[in-house]
């Protein structure tokens, strides 16, 4: 069965509830009968173009008020009712996503979700199918097949200033097994690695497990202190200066300049973490420090994670010429981990210039959401919060005054909104560190990030009158 309400991005009302209403009509009109089964949550989302979570609390809404039954492993059905027609002249009340069952989740602001309403399923698909036509279904090179290296090649010097050949990349299934390549590589066991304080967890428990002593490198107002890097007995520093993971600064180019000059003075590496550098919404884009490393220091990590799919599990690491024959050497028994197929389906995706348009649509995609959720905040929170890394990337940090991170996310969560806390990326946790919730919107549509930020303002005392 296709239902096809007439579903208003523009109006007030958030796009589930208009579902709710129009699904709730055309029951109380006889138009869905009894019996009949209801297209899948899935179906109706690709169908209507709306996201997961719209039709799900649309359905959750209707099953509660006893319209719909959810029978396992068979469907979702109109329910049989005793009086229908009872309903038809009850005033209408959109429901108040307040009045949830217990625990239900209605807006997530989990980081690391991306958009998939946009995706290009169809063209991925075909790629994948291609993939599997030409692959000759052997092992592919050491460091990767080499279409993809040459579209990742041409990829990072138009859109990252990064000028480098296919022979220095590596590819990897993730930025932990990058990290856990560049220890092996750099002998960093028992070595000092400077880390951002606070910085990206997911590195930091590579580097303690490869055996690496971490120096946690404070962070001033524009990113980590390189005083501090002056003084450390690093043999590199791991940072993310387009976009610092979680605080959100760009490392400015003075401080770069003199990362990079610490490193050709005591032959240290700059581990240069370029997670979500095609996402950035305000400024010039700011070049990569791997495009202004003339002494060969910086080792260079991209990733498919946020430009693409972390599915995917792809990533790369771009080597500076100087280590690229050392790579070969320690690594000569080493075969690639990332299957080929996946690959060659991504370089046919590259070729095919898909993957450039899919840059340009999730960029203005991205845009408006993060539009959307300042505003948000703006309207709803005012200066309850401080609004910290908003220039960039896929998620925000909140600084919450009055009120601790830990009260906020558990009130959140009795009202249907989960935010989270960012205390995991301390090494050390200082007492500010609570004061800081973190929102990633990637995966959200604007209506829920607006409904998910207006359910987060009621939960703020004094908020009662806000929205
Ligand atoms: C700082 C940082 N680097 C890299 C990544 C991506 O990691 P991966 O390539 O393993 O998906 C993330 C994702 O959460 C991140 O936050």
């Amino acid at each position: 069965m296709e239902l096809t309400p007439f579903l208003q991005k523009e109006l007030p009302e958030p796009l589930y509830s208009q579902l709710y209403h129009w699904i709730k009509k055309e029951i109380e009109e006889d138009r869905l009968l009894p019996g009949m089964r209801m297209p899948s949550i899935r179906q109706l989302m690709i169908h209507l173009k709306v996201s997961r979570n719209t039709v799900e609390a649309a359905y959750q809404q209707l099953q509660s008020e006893g319209y719909l039954e959810s029978v396992p492993k068979s469907g979702i059905w109109v329910a049989e009712m005793e009086m229908p027609s009872l309903h038809l002249n009850k005033v209408e009340q959109p429901p108040r996503l307040e009045n949830k069952p217990a625990n239900e989740v209605l807006v997530d602001f989990e980081y690391g979700n991306i958009d998939l309403e946009k995706f290009p399923l169809k063209q991925w698909k075909k790629c994948l199918s291609d993939a599997v036509d030409q692959e000759n279904f052997q092992y592919s090179e050491k460091q990767g097949e080499w279409a993809l290296r040459r579209e990742i090649s041409n990829y990072l010097l138009q859109s990252r200033g990064v000028r480098q050949a296919p022979e220095q990349i590596v590819i990897t299934a993730g930025t932990q097994a990058s990290i856990a390549l560049i220890c092996r590589l750099l002998e960093l066991r028992e070595k000092t690695v400077a880390l951002e304080e606070p910085g990206y967890s997911g590195v930091r428990a590579v580097l303690e497990d490869e055996g690496c002593q971490i120096d946690p490198v404070p962070l001033e107002k524009d990113g980590l202190s390189v005083d501090h890097i002056q003084t450390s007995r690093a043999k590199a520093v791991y940072v993310t200066p387009s976009h610092q993971f979680p605080m959100g600064m760009v490392l400015p180019i003075s401080k770069r300049m003199r990362l990079l000059k610490w490193a050709n003075q005591t032959g240290g590496y700059i581990i240069e973490d370029d997670y979500d550098g095609e996402f950035r919404y305000r400024g010039q884009p700011i070049p990569s420090m791997k495009s202004l490393d003339e002494e060969e220091r910086v080792i260079y990590l991209g990733t498919f994670s946020k430009s693409f799919l972390p599915s995917v599990r792809l990533s790369y690491l771009v080597l500076p010429p100087s280590l690229v024959d050392q790579y070969a050497r320690k690594f000569a028994a080493y075969n690639q981990s990332v299957s080929p197929i996946i690959q060659r389906a991504m370089a046919l995706f590259m070729q095919s210039r898909e993957f450039e348009r899919h840059i340009r649509r999730m960029r203005k995609m991205y845009q408006r959401k993060h539009q959307a959720l300042l505003r948000s905040i703006e309207h709803y929170l005012g200066t309850q919060v401080q609004m910290v890394g908003e220039k960039s990337g896929l998620h925000i940090l909140l600084k919450i005054k009055g009120e601790t991170a830990s009260e906020l996310i558990e009130s959140g969560l009795q009202k249907g909104v989960k935010v989270y806390s960012p205390l995991v990326f301390w090494m050390h946790p200082i007492s500010e560190a609570n004061s800081y919730i973190m929102l990633g919107f990637g995966g959200l549509s604007i209506e829920e990030i607006e409904e998910g930020v207006r359910l987060l303002a009621s939960c703020l005392s004094g908020a009662g009158e806000i929205g």
